[in-house]
């Protein structure tokens, strides 16, 4: 393990996804996903850079040729020290955000080097979430149903009594059909498995369990905020064509392998930070008013184990001035 990073960094972090969150907001409903996605990058990556910390992005916008900024590799912060590795999710739920749908939200995890899963040829996982009480009793590679009723049992509930948050997608056919057959009930989201996974592993807030098959940059994300949580997660990676299933053959890589925790998350510091953007279960979203704008973020240290909801008042012209962005 590397030297120890001695100060929560996700107090520091928060300040990047509010930036993100409160430049993307105001795309909301307009029906523009790249605009809104590129707001949150630049602002993202500008506050990025006001960090004392040598940071690079392992898990990004993509490929330095796509992607301007925030590409996998790319260098942040402003210091030599401490060194960490960050994956950011400028704006999970993009679509959501253009259509004016609820749960958007911005987040940035982040952890010491090379403890987070790099997932370079695949591009999605089959997930399983849950909060801290069923942990240690979900297995991925157990029927639905098993798991259904360990994670009743270990909350002392009935399988009908728990709710299962799950995408919306034709791939979910199957998982849908054997939650309903096992007796739970299920939420169907649009978008945004970060939000749900966040949903899944936090007490109260009505759901039970994430399922389903969603990005593998989400996953490495959601993995960060689930550990400091104290919930439990297994993954597994999910080629979605032949040139996946080709990529995986070429570089020897076992698709059927169980990735816990550790093996997306590792090590003893991480860093994770969300800001809602559009109104939502877990987050509100960013509320302007003249010269300024309310946000609402989570903020969660492993090490100390303290999870904060952060509320914040911002003056959009005088942050402007102060970071050299244009927040009006
Ligand atoms: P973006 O906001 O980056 O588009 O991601 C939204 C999202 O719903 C993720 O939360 C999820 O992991 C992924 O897309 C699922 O992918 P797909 O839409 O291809 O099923």
């Amino acid at each position: 393990m590397s030297d120890r990073i001695g100060r929560n960094l996700a107090l520091e972090i928060v300040r990047v996804t509010e930036a993100a969150a409160l430049t993307s907001g105001r795309w909301m409903g307009r029906g523009d996903k790249e605009a809104a996605d590129q707001a949150a990058v630049d602002a993202m990556r500008q506050m990025l850079d006001t960090i004392q910390m040598d940071g690079v992005v392992v898990i990004g916008e993509g490929e330095k040729d796509e992607a301007p900024m925030l590409y996998v590799g790319e260098k942040v912060g402003c210091a030599d020290h401490p060194k960490v590795d960050i994956a950011v999710d400028p704006i999970d739920g993009t679509r959501l955000l253009a259509l004016g749908m609820p749960n958007s939200i911005s987040t940035v995890a982040m952890a010491e080097r090379g403890a987070l899963l790099e997932s370079p040829y695949v591009m999605y996982m089959e997930k399983i979430v849950v909060g801290a009480a069923a942990a240690d009793v979900i297995d991925i590679e157990a029927p639905v149903a098993v798991n259904l009723e360990r994670v009743a049992e270990a909350n002392d509930r009935e399988v009908r009594d728990l709710v299962v948050v799950m995408l919306d997608r034709p791939r979910h056919e199957q998982f849908i059909h054997e939650v309903r057959a096992a007796g739970a009930r299920l939420r169907l989201i649009p978008d945004g498995d970060v939000a749900g996974a966040v949903m899944a592993a936090n007490v109260g807030t009505g759901i039970d369990m994430l399922l389903g098959i969603g990005g593998a940059p989400e996953a490495v994300v959601s993995a960060c905020a689930v550990r400091c949580l104290g919930g439990g997660m297994q993954c597994r990676l999910w080629p979605r064509n032949d040139a996946e299933w080709a990529l995986v053959k070429e570089h020897g890589i076992d698709v059927t392998r169980v990735l816990r925790l550790d093996d997306l998350a590792g090590g003893d510091d991480l860093f994770f930070a969300a800001t809602g953007i559009t109104d939502g279960d877990i987050l509100r979203g960013v509320h302007y008013f003249r010269d300024g704008a309310t946000t609402q973020s989570l903020v969660m240290r492993l090490r100390s184990g303290t999870v904060r909801k952060v509320d914040a008042v911002h003056r959009l012209n005088k942050l402007g001035q102060l970071e050299g962005m244009t927040f009006a």
